[in-house]
């Protein structure tokens, strides 16, 4: 017998790509539970995102996201959005992709430009950051979403994403190598 199939749905993508809309709309869909790795992080350090970052650091804030995700993995199937910076950590790829299916919300920059215009709780996106740092913290991520099982576009209205999500999840019975665009 082979390993069992992944359990969970793990979507991957930059700030402002949909994760958390999408997750709970596939969520109700496919009635399972849905979980923020983002909000389990300020429930794990009893702070908000920004203060993490602030007090902590960007390296302690990876700590907790990791001890998030592995916290997540180990609960019921479920639907699962990432914060934008999990790919970056090499550790936590075998944890997902042992574990669950990973699908990136694959959005342009200039859309995700749009969209980010007024956020207020990313420390990334804060202080003197400019829309070019941010562009290059895109192409830097890009190569990393890309290590998805599937890549679906993130453009189209959430109920259209959610639905093309499941159905390539579908597809992917057991997804650690296919990939579906
Ligand atoms: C981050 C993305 C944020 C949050 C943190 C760092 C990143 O999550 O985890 O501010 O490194 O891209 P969202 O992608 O949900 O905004």
């Amino acid at each position: 017998m082979g390993q069992p199939g992944p359990r969970h749905v793990i979507l991957l993508g930059f700030m402002g790509s949909g994760k958390t809309t999408v997750g709970r709309l596939i969520a109700e869909r496919m009635g399972l539970p849905f979980v923020d790795t983002d909000r389990c992080v300020e429930e794990l350090a009893g702070m908000t995102i920004p203060e993490i970052f602030d007090r902590a650091g960007e390296e302690t804030f990876r700590s907790y996201e990791t001890r998030a995700l592995r916290h997540a993995l180990d609960g019921p199937p479920s639907i699962i959005a990432t914060g934008g910076g999990i790919v970056t950590r090499e550790e936590n790829w075998p944890l997902m992709t042992s574990r669950g299916v990973t699908v990136w919300l694959r959005v342009g920059f200039d859309t995700l430009r749009r969209r980010l215009a007024d956020s207020k709780d990313r420390p990334l996106l804060s202080g003197d950051t400019t829309w070019e740092r941010t562009r290059r913290l895109y192409l830097q991520r890009e190569p990393l979403y890309r290590r998805a099982a599937a890549w679906v576009d993130g453009e189209q209205p959430a109920e259209v994403v959610a639905d093309t999500v499941i159905k390539a999840v579908g597809s992917l019975p057991d997804a650690r190598n296919d990939r579906v665009e």
